[in-house]
């Protein structure tokens, strides 16, 4: 059954795997170093896929600068048009790339379909944006004058994603970039290239289908040097990173370098308050979603819960049977809560937090383990914790939840402010008071603050990013888009005289 479950899913593949730079075709490479995609609920390997070399670089680049030439002049709704076909693909393959999603990163299938979903809707977002670029008129300080900015498309775009969201981030990014009239050059996690080899066809199929130039290509660089490169290279005006703080902080240097743009999404290290009039069933279910879901990897999931100190028995002993009850296994198997880990190296580092928690004088009150069997998996785990604490204070990616516990909701922000991420955020209270406390200038100083609602699982349509070492850019929603296009301000002088700016008088 595994089996042909993974044929079906790799038939969207079209199993043109020896090659993996794309640009309107596949760049042949068959001599090329190969990189091993695994499943991370087996250890086994999945497929292998050729790596780019710098010639190949080079021809995405070319192409890429060749296709903005040609997408840049062709009207916006029209590009929101060719979105909007994505969209359909996506729709008609949803359940296929969903499975692909789970099987080669290790999401759960209902997590990856709405992963899938999260492209579709983001697809039907930039189709309306497509109208509505729109740029200010302002009024002139002189007369017969108008005054007014528009907005242009800006380049072939940079895009890096991380293995956790494989395919949507990448849409946030993509989709929104070419309605704005660029085009982009995707550089996927090498943990998920299949998933990345997935959406590329798809999206080449439909782009070749209506007649356009290759506006979307992906490769994976056989050498760091390669990816230096790409991140250092003039011909991309924007650099879209999604990854971890420390490699985050290395690319905004290299952008910032040339003068070039960068769009970090970076660690989160979010927190999720619960005082003492909140509804109990309510945070119950948001904590084990942002927490458990994603097996903790996401970077929008609950890394640290703030409890008033009145509730902390009976909340914990809530959760820690909740926690009892999540099946961990096979993602692709629907009674499955949690799966595996991306690879060793996760589990590695889930292995050490733990340690380093209990070390600290952690009081381990569920899970700690990793799990004796095939593949990835190691439990939900929840710990009591001091939030000075170094682990406490590091994003690690893994279902691992340190606890602590406040008096006054002034402690508890502070608590939740004092980390050196600013993500997600999120209070659950009945209380109007505490509720505005925590959304105004002096509360959460998180990109992201909800009320009653966990930190992860953001819709988009909203702007999504944090500050701090978060990184600062926001996708996705909002006025995101213009970070991907170039605003030009123009003055029409359409009287018969020249009148100065400042009333400057100007003559010989
Ligand atoms: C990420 O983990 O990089 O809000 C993105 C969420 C998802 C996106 C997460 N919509 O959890």
């Amino acid at each position: 059954a595994f089996k042909s479950r993974l044929f079906e899913t790799l038939h969207l593949l079209d199993l043109n795997i020896g090659s993996y730079a794309a640009y309107g075709g596949w760049l042949k490479a068959p001599d090329g170093p190969r990189l091993k995609s695994c499943n991370p609920a087996t250890g086994e390997t999945i497929a292998e896929v050729t790596l780019g070399s710098e010639a190949q670089y080079e021809t995405v680049l070319d192409e890429a600068r060749k296709a903005f030439e040609e997408w840049r002049l062709v009207p916006a709704p029209e590009r929101g048009a060719v979105v909007r076909r994505i969209g359909d693909a996506l729709r008609e393959h949803k359940d296929a790339l969903g499975s692909l999603v789970a099987l080669e990163m290790g999401k759960i299938k209902a997590e990856a379909d709405g992963e899938v979903q999260e492209m579709i809707d983001m697809a039907d977002y930039a189709v309306g944006l497509s109208r509505m670029l729109y740029g200010n008129t302002m009024p002139s300080e002189r007369p017969g004058h108008r005054l007014y900015e528009q907005w242009h498309p800006l380049g072939p775009v940079g895009v890096i994603t991380g293995f956790n969201f494989p395919v949507a981030v990448w849409s946030w990014n993509a989709f929104v970039a070419a309605v704005c009239g660029d085009t982009v050059v995707w550089k996927p996690s090498p943990k998920t290239p299949l998933c990345a080899v997935a959406v590329q066809h798809l999206c080449d199929r439909v782009v070749a289908e209506l007649g356009y130039p290759g506006i979307f290509s992906s490769f994976l660089p056989e050498n760091p040097e390669l990816l230096d490169r790409f991140v250092r290279d003039p011909r991309l005006p924007l650099i879209s990173f999604t990854g971890s703080t420390a490699v985050g902080r290395q690319v905004a240097v290299k952008v910032a370098e040339r003068l070039g743009r960068s769009l970090l999404e970076l660690s989160g290290n979010n927190a999720v308050i619960v005082d003492e009039t909140a509804d109990p069933d309510l945070a119950l279910r948001a904590i084990l979603f942002g927490a458990v879901g994603t097996a903790g990897q996401r970077c929008t999931s609950i890394r640290r819960l703030i409890i008033h100190e009145s509730l902390y028995d009976n909340l914990i002993e809530r959760l820690i049977r909740a926690y009892g009850e999540v099946r961990v296994g096979d993602p692709l198997d629907p009674s499955s809560l949690m799966g595996p880990l991306i690879d060793s190296a996760a589990v590695e580092s889930y292995r050490s937090a733990v340690e380093a928690a209990r070390r600290q004088g952690g009081e381990l009150l569920y899970g700690g383990r990793v799990l004796d069997r095939p593949g990835c998996f190691v439990e939900p785990t929840l710990i009591r914790a001091d939030n000075r604490w170094d682990i406490v204070q590091r994003e690690t990616f893994a279902p691992i939840l340190y606890v602590m516990t406040f008096r006054r909701l002034e402690e508890a922000i502070a608590l939740q402010n004092d980390a050196a991420q600013g993500l997600s955020s999120a209070l659950f209270t009945l209380n109007l008071r505490a509720a505005e406390r925590f959304l105004s200038a002096s509360g959460s100083d998180c990109g992201i603050a909800n009320i009653n609602a966990g930190t992860s699982g953001a819709e988009i349509g909203g702007a999504f990013g944090g500050e701090k070492d978060t990184g600062g850019g926001r996708e996705a929603g909002s006025d995101a888009w213009k970070m991907y296009m170039r605003r030009q301000t123009n003055t029409i002088n359409w009287g018969e005289t020249l009148p100065l700016a400042q009333g400057i008088a100007f003559f010989a």
